[in-house]
């Protein structure tokens, strides 16, 4: 059974998702703890399930440094086998990315590497693109670049607007990182593989 950390800094609906699909005693991962680098409303659907959280406050820190360090030590006390950013909206410092990589993936609402960063649903918009998409990628020291593990298209429809478009991208992103896990667990998926892989859908 593999063991997954969760880490996000908002609504959690794509965690929410995950511990839907870990809850089937057929699906082959547990969630052993979510995290947050905020009072994020999502740890809710972690205590509805009897899931521990932690917090470790971006805004406590003197450095993304020293952030990083602490969010590391309550990462291990988990020990889990693979962490999963779930709309974690802050970049990791290169040691905590080294200390988890490749076990390490984050979602994202673009079909990378179009419109990686913080506003990949916005930024889509702005470009006047006519689809974008979804990916799961594995976290590598850039910005939405490491490897991708999954992707798939999204059409932008006339008339969408940010929510809208971001609303119908998360159902596509939540199916793939269920998948992405489950193929981790069962071993269909190599992540030192992928990590050894230039950015290319496995
Ligand atoms: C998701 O769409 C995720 O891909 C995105 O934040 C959303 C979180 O939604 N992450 C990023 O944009 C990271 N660059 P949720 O909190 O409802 O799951």
């Amino acid at each position: 059974m593999l063991t997954v950390a969760v880490l996000i800094s908002g609504a959690g609906s794509n965690l929410r998702a995950l511990l839907d699909a870990a809850d089937d005693p057929d699906y082959p991962a547990r969630i052993v703890a979510v995290g947050a680098d905020r009072e994020a409303d999502g740890l809710a659907h972690a205590e509805a399930y009897g899931i521990p959280t932690f917090m470790v406050p971006y805004a406590g820190f003197d450095s993304r440094e020293a952030w990083g360090t602490e969010l590391d030590e309550q990462l291990r006390v988990w020990r889990p086998d693979l962490v999963v950013l779930s709309g974690l909206m802050r970049l990791l410092p290169p040691a905590v990315v080294e200390a988890w990589a490749p076990r390490i993936v984050n979602t994202h609402p673009a079909y990378l590497p179009e419109f990686p960063g913080a506003h990949g649903v916005r930024d889509a918009l702005a470009a006047g693109a006519t689809q974008t998409g979804a990916s799961v990628i594995l976290v590598d020291d850039g910005v939405d670049s490491g490897p991708i593990l999954a992707q798939e298209r999204v059409p932008v429809l006339p008339g969408d607007d940010e929510h809208h478009l971001h609303e119908r991208i998360k159902p596509v992103e939540r199916r793939l990182l269920i998948d992405v896990v489950r193929r981790v667990a069962t071993g269909d998926l190599d992540l030192v593989a992928a990590s050894a892989s230039a950015s290319r859908t496995l």
